[in-house]
């Protein structure tokens, strides 16, 4: 059986699914996204991207198109008929469509609806966690409200190409104080050269990560110092370990940066045992 995807109320076979030319995700990115991580064939921290996206919705003020209920339900739906075991659910919602035209549409059209699910190979990224990957830096070239999970994603996806090209997986944004923000999809941490664990503070410049919120939890009574505290690229490189967060690496281990050795090259205690940690708390909480 092919991949089915969601799209505006019904299932359709994902080879011939489509928007209308005129939606606003189309024309204006007028539209925000999330990605659930699947594992066992479940929802990884269905709460915490259900509130985030009710959250980005009510920044741009598009109505929910559904209820949570309902939307529980479609997704697993679209879930249970890809057969996904382990992989990601994106689901997509724009204002709608309506002739082109800047402000918003009066009357407000009916919200779109795009979901769709991959599956991923536990295998391969098992492995790649094994192995750690790289990242390089890139300048801070977006918008100042990089906490809604807008579908405007241009500069994400050039500072994606950069990484792909440097042969690494992820992009660090770098902001003009020269302070790391997060990843083009992800956020990021690392164990300083004092052993402090350190990402930086949640303020509109970056995304409010579900996985990072979720691990930041775990580690609370772990004994690890921690600090919401950003850092150089300088620091990250002479830090003991690198790691990022994210429905699509979950903890993913980063063993170079720019090209140049973190630690001894290979993935870091800490970052082992928080994937670990994680990837537990996820298949026990997944709905
Ligand atoms: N990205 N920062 C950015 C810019 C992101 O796009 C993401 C997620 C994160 C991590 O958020 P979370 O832990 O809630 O997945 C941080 C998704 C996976 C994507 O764009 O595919």
């Amino acid at each position: 059986m092919g991949r089915i995807a969601y799209v505006n109320g019904r299932f359709v076979r994902h080879a011939e699914a489509a928007v209308h030319i005129e939606d606003r995700g189309y024309q204006f990115s007028d539209g925000v996204y999330e990605v659930w991580a699947v594992l066992d064939g479940k929802l990884a921290d269905s709460a915490g991207h259900f509130a985030r996206l009710k959250r980005s919705l009510g920044e741009l003020r598009i109505p929910a198109p559904m209820s949570d209920a309902a939307l529980k339900i479609v997704l697993a739906e679209t879930v249970r008929k890809n057969r996904i075991r382990e992989g990601l659910v994106y689901l997509q919602v724009t204002r709608g469509v309506a002739p082109r035209d800047h402000p918003f549409p009066d009357p407000p059209p009916v919200p779109a609806i795009v979901i769709t699910a991959k599956a991923v190979d536990p295998a391969i990224a098992k492995q790649r966690a094994q192995k750690g990957a790289a990242v390089v830096t890139t300048p801070e070239n977006r918008w100042g409200r990089c906490d809604i999970k807008t579908v405007s994603l241009l500069p994400n996806v050039l500072a994606k190409q950069k990484a792909k090209e440097a042969g690494a997986v992820e992009a660090w944004f770098v902001d003009d104080l020269g302070l790391v923000t997060e990843g083009a999809s992800s956020n990021a941490w690392i164990v300083d050269a004092a052993g402090v664990l350190r990402t930086r503070d949640i303020q509109a410049n970056i995304l409010r990560g579900v996985t990072r919120a979720s691990l930041l939890a775990l580690i609370d009574g772990l004994g690890v110092t921690f600090e919401e505290r950003p850092f150089t690229p300088a620091e990250a490189k002479s830090a003991k370990e690198a790691f990022i967060t994210g429905a699509g690496t979950l903890v993913l281990p980063i063993v170079r940066i720019d090209g140049a050795n973190v630690g001894n090259g290979a993935p870091g205690p800490v970052a082992k045992r928080l994937r670990h940690l994680y990837i537990e708390h996820a298949r026990r909480g997944a709905d």
